[in-house]
């Protein structure tokens, strides 16, 4: 399995504050941060758009990981990735199977990494054919469009189920990750760590990512 590697979701952080806050990700060790994009329809949140992306990429070098809350993330990806997004995942529930090859292909033309997230009620199972072209793929362990909500333990399965198939892929989990479930999904098989509240309210924030990252 890939190292692990936490990514702070900005979602939580002083948006007041952004230069501020997106130094303290790199001063306490993280090299990615994920940004959470909702557009009111998807989910019932609206956040921010490629503006606020393209403000991110002047004020730091950080990896922006974007996450599409988006019923129509493909009319805005190629805006996203201009603002200097570094990956851009979008939902299975959005986009369907029916449009997922164009929409992956769509994706990798515009150079950055490409990912596929889940619901958690959806089955990744019936989506395993299109994972060998993707980057990465993320579970949501909270039903999207808030942070701060606790972990929804019936997800672990399936990421099982991932693990098992693809031992080399990037797994992301998104919702509830703290020091209580941290363990427990790295043990099932992800890798990478969303990390929103607890993160920020963490008074010592390189401590934890150091202690999320020896996890195995
Ligand atoms: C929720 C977002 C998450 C959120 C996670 O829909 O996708 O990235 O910020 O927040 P916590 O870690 O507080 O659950
Ligand atoms: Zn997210």
């Amino acid at each position: 399995m890939p190292p692990v590697r936490v990514l702070p979701s900005l979602l939580s952080c002083d948006f007041a504050d952004l230069r501020g806050e997106l130094k303290r990700c790199a001063d306490a060790g993280c090299g990615l941060v994920h940004v959470d994009v909702m557009d009111a329809h998807f989910v019932p949140n609206l956040t921010l758009g490629p503006v606020i992306i393209e403000a991110m990429r002047r004020a730091t070098p950080l990896h922006l990981d974007v996450h599409l809350m988006m019923t129509d993330p493909m009319r805005y990806a190629a805006d996203f990735r201009k603002a200097g997004a570094d990956a851009i995942t979008i939902h299975v529930e959005a986009v369907g199977q029916r449009r997922m090859e164009t929409a992956i292909r769509d994706l990798r033309t515009l150079g950055c990494k490409v990912g596929l997230a889940f619901n958690p009620d959806t089955d990744p199972r019936l989506w395993f054919r299109w994972f060998s072209q993707v980057d990465l793929v993320m579970f949501m362990t909270v039903y999207p469009g808030f942070g701060g909500q606790a972990f929804i333990p019936e997800v672990r399965d399936f990421i099982r189920a991932t693990r098992e198939r693809f031992p080399d892929l990037d797994i992301q989990v998104d919702g509830g990750i703290a020091r209580d479930t941290a363990p427990t999904v790295v043990n099932d098989g992800a890798n990478r760590l969303v990390m929103g509240s607890a993160w920020f309210k963490d008074p010592d924030q390189a401590g934890l990512t150091r202690w999320c990252e020896s996890l195995t």
